[in-house]
């Protein structure tokens, strides 16, 4: 598995205490995919690539379960405190973005935010591992909602996906 660029103790940090399995849909994998999104969106504009980062590696940190589970947003905003200085480190200025996107990502609208949308956009944008097209009414960037870069999102969360299983075909 390969470590977060800029961050590699911190995601071993976070790995270890994960609750769920690796193959979790909430997992790992995913948090990889979000990563190489959140880097697509950087480059597409001016949103933070460190706070893409570091979202990717926290928001779904604290999930007890694969369904319905509102608390896994706050809970992570919460548990990313105190690694602050420890396994990281950014300005207060994007740990105050980093800590919204991740305490809001599961309920938030789409934002005029640049960084906080990103943040939202490069997980909704990973939606087609559960069987679900990305929908640009629920995306921020107008780089997000071109249909580009929503077929090459659903190409990444296809690729770790049963290879029989085409859903682009459907
Ligand atoms: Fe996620």
């Amino acid at each position: 598995m390969q470590l977060s660029l800029h961050f590699p103790e911190l995601h071993r940090f976070i790995l270890e205490q994960f609750e769920l399995p690796l193959d979790s849909l909430h997992g790992p994998s995913h948090w990889a995919r979000v990563g190489r999104i959140g880097k697509r969106l950087a480059r597409h504009s001016t949103a933070d690539p460190v706070v893409l980062e570091l979202f990717s590696l926290f928001h779904d940190s604290r999930r007890k379960n694969d369904d319905w589970d509102l608390e896994h947003g706050p809970e992570a905003a919460r548990f990313m405190v105190k690694l602050r200085g420890v396994y990281f480190d950014c300005t207060d200025l994007q740990f105050e973005q980093l800590q919204y996107a991740v305490q809001h990502h599961t309920t938030g609208k789409p934002t005029d935010h640049i960084t906080i949308g990103a943040c939202w956009d490069s997980d909704r944008l990973d939606l087609m591992r559960v069987g679900i097209r990305p929908d640009p009414a629920y995306l921020s960037l107008e780089h997000s909602r071109e249909e580009t870069t929503i077929l090459w999102a659903i190409q990444q969360s296809l690729e770790e996906m049963d290879p029989d299983l085409n859903l682009l075909d459907s």
